[in-house]
């Protein structure tokens, strides 16, 4: 059938368009007009670049005989939408504006004839950049299928791409887009997908912008508003990564959960698709009507809350509802999704909203011993208001109390600055050295050391050679220099560039995702984790330091009546392992030659809790098998920084070991506070990390197993090995960890490594 005659379709080969009916993917197309308008007119694009001229033209004449000719055989609610290619240049933002200087030096002129102003503002997108290949899939035919990156599996995707995928799907669906492998480079300026809520590539229609790596057990997936959806690839020159496989399928308009009436005294609901993302354009409107309102609370009074919450929220928020029914609307609009929201309602007695607790000013209700206890539990702060501090708290200016613990840790817990007020001796404008004593900070990274302990030139840039001493970095021909930590920070300091010699230690082959949440890990983020078993279980945890040593606990090796656990025969290592019990190809299985147990080990104190073991031969090194760092004995892992614990320990104080290798994100803790929190326990060979308000830290099992640090130029550092802890996860218990830094040294000695 001749698709134009027949007034039903009409493919232009050059623009590859099958000018599908869904007209969902330009704003205010209004239908009236356009039928008045009786049809569109061509779409007429002249520009400055020679050797596309000829094309242009071509394709220019072709689309003004098809409309002038053929308009009256149009069907009304069509869009035709051109591109043209500008190869030999990248897009940038101002290329948006047609009028900005950019744009304009571009030497493009865009001219559109058209009855309709709405086309306007995509041409100058249309034009941005060009495709070097377009797809077209139209889901219904067949109900789902997959889309790669090129190259995906076995290659890393090109250098300078632009690919664009386009997906219809029939009449009265959406389309579902779902990321089942997902890792491209992590910064979104150089390597990006884009999903757009249209057929082209139209600014005001972007649904999300994606980049870095995606963990699998948490899809990335987004869904149309209306029938179609087009994902674009960008590349640049630098840097390729394996890229993504998606699947897409389409889903009926209306089968998603999105309002309606919600009853009962409590409840859940979410945004639509929640935890992926949500469609565009779309508004959900819930009912709540908890307590019907004829029985029960006659005398309630009514409030109505106006209140619009959008962004991210990493605490709870709560709206309170002074009546007993309320509408929550969810609306979201044409371009950029996210992931939503889930929510829970309850009803409460106004006159006794939390029986036998604590009323927040929000109505939230939470345990009494919770309140004037330093943490903000209600969300709102209500509960640390009007408390009468107590001896072991810091009484803030602005009226809260905080545990003492906090005083001058680096961190404004008061929010007034009283916690952290009055710390070192130094004014103002002073620096203060980290052996004490302040000098002017005109004084800091001027190459010369002012501080007694130079450590006024040791945050620098540029490092000066200094005397040796515990806050100076010890090259291989013995000189010393001030930089801070410049071991594999990617700048040759040391004159015989011994500071990034060995740096391929601690690099992880896969980059892992900024998805926070989720504990398992996934295969290759801790390449240097190793299971110990003994008598086919799982023990205890170690890090791998070289082809042939393991670094552990002492602990983990200590006798007692039952079990040898210092004899080297006793146990297996699992390396490359991800699932207990689930060994695969890259899982290596040694024995072990010899244990060395850190002479100083004291069983009762845990001091020196570290142990090294020799496998019976080497291992050779993978993707998933990798060593860590080891960090100079001046390394400096400072409080308040994030540390990564992983393990397959239990996953709760007298809980269950895990199968899968977990892994929690906590903080270094200042010493002294830690030895405050510990009760006098801890030893300067231990380093404390934790989440102070509970919920996070390792466990049993977990011993043995790397507190690894990440630095910024991605290498990873093992700052801690797991030993002990007060119980697990409890509030003001952070884990102990034996501080890897003091026993450089003893490694070197003991291993060569
Ligand atoms: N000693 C424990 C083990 O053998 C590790 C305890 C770590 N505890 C903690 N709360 N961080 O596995």
């Amino acid at each position: 059938m001749d698709l134009l005659r027949s007034g039903t379709r009409f493919i232009p080969k050059t623009l590859n368009d099958d000018g599908d009916n869904a007209v969902t993917y330009l704003p205010a197309a209004d239908t009236t007009e356009l039928e008045k308008q009786r049809g569109y007119k061509p779409l007429y694009v002249g520009l400055g670049l020679v050797g596309l001229a000829a094309v242009l033209t071509l394709t220019t004449g072709l689309l003004v005989w098809h409309f002038h000719l053929r308009r009256e055989e149009m069907i009304l609610k069509k869009m035709y939408f051109g591109s043209m290619s500008i190869t030999n240049q990248r897009f940038i933002d101002s290329y948006n504006n047609p009028n900005s200087q950019e744009f304009q030096q571009l030497g493009v002129q865009v001219y559109l004839f058209t009855a309709h102003q709405c086309c306007l503002p995509s041409l100058s997108v249309a034009v941005c950049l060009s495709a070097s290949k377009t797809y077209t899939y139209h889901i219904g035919k067949l109900p789902t299928g997959t889309i790669e990156s090129p190259g995906f599996p076995n290659s890393p995707y090109p250098s300078d791409t632009y690919i664009q995928w386009r997906l219809h799907a029939e009449r009265g669906h959406r389309v579902q887009l779902m990321f089942d492998y997902f890792d491209l480079e992590d910064d979104c300026q150089k390597d990006f997908i884009r999903v757009y809520d249209s057929l082209v590539p139209l600014e005001q229609q972007v649904m999300t912008e994606k980049c870095g790596y995606y963990k699998r057990n948490e899809p990335l997936s987004v869904v149309s508003s209306g029938n179609v959806m087009l994902l674009t690839l960008v590349t640049n020159k630098e840097k390729n990564y394996p890229g993504f496989r998606a699947t897409y399928s389409q889903v009926p308009l209306q089968s998603q959960d999105c309002g309606g009436k919600l009853t009962g005294l409590k409840g859940t609901f979410t945004s639509p698709n929640f935890p992926s993302h949500y469609p565009p354009q779309t508004t959900c409107v819930w009912d709540i009507e908890p307590v019907k309102s004829n029985n029960k609370c006659p005398k309630d009074h009514v409030e109505v809350n106006n209140e619009k919450i959008c962004g991210y929220k990493p605490y709870i928020t709560v709206v309170t509802v002074r009546d007993n029914r309320t509408t929550v609307t969810f609306k979201s609009d044409m371009s950029y999704v996210d992931t939503g929201f889930t929510a829970d309602f309850e009803a409460f007695v106004p006159t006794n909203p939390c029986p036998g607790k604590f009323a927040c000013a929000n109505n939230l209700c939470i345990n009494n011993p919770l309140t004037c206890d330093g943490w903000d539990d209600c969300g709102d702060n209500s509960d640390e208001r009007n408390c009468k501090c107590g001896s072991d708290q810091i009484q803030c200016r602005n009226g809260l109390c905080k545990s003492k613990f906090w005083l001058c840790d680096k961190v404004n817990d008061c929010g007034d600055n009283t916690d952290e007020g009055n710390c070192g001796s130094c004014q103002s404008g002073d620096f203060s050295c980290r052996n004490g004593g302040c000098i002017s900070e005109n004084l800091k990274c001027d190459g010369r050391p002012d501080c007694p302990d130079g450590s006024d030139e040791s945050k620098c840039s540029r490092s000066v050679v200094m005397q040796c001493s515990e806050y100076t970095y010890q090259c291989k021909n013995n000189q010393c220099i001030s930089k801070l930590n410049p071991e594999c920070d990617e700048d040759v300091d040391c004159e015989d560039g011994s500071d990034e010699a060995d740096c391929q230690c601690g690099k992880r082959p896969y980059r892992h995702s900024r998805i926070v949440g989720g504990q398992d890990s996934s295969e290759g983020e801790w390449p240097w984790q190793v299971s110990l078993h003994v008598q086919g279980s799982h023990v205890c945890g170690a890090s791998i330091i070289s082809d042939r040593w393991l670094v552990t606990a002492a602990h983990c090796v200590q006798d007692n009546v039952e079990v040898k656990y210092s004899q080297p025969q006793q146990w297996e290592a699992y390396l490359g392992l991800l699932v207990q019990s689930q060994s695969n190809k890259w899982t290596v299985k040694k024995n072990l030659k010899q244990i060395i147990q850190h002479p100083g080990y004291n069983k009762d104190s845990y001091d020196n809790d570290i142990a090294l073991m020799e496998l019976d031969s080497p291992v050779e090194l993978s993707q998933n098998i990798w060593p860590v760092c080891l960090p100079s004995a001046t390394h400096d892992f400072p409080p308040g920084k994030s540390v990564w614990i992983t393990g397959w320990g239990d996953t709760m104080e007298l809980g269950f070991a895990a199968s899968i290798l977990q892994k929690a994100e906590v903080r270094i803790i200042n010493s002294t506070v830690c030895e405050t929190l510990m009760e006098g326990q801890t030893t300067p060979n231990m380093m404390c990390a934790g989440v102070l308000e509970g919920g996070v830290d390792a466990c049993q099992g977990d011993s043995g197993g790397p507190l690894s640090f990440i630095e910024t130029s991605g290498n990873v550092f093992l700052a801690g090995v797991v030993s002990w802890g007060d119980g697990c996860a409890r509030r003001n218990k952070p884990g102990v960890y034996t501080r890897v830094t003091k026993y450089r040294d003893w490694i070197k000695r003991s291993t060569g490594v």
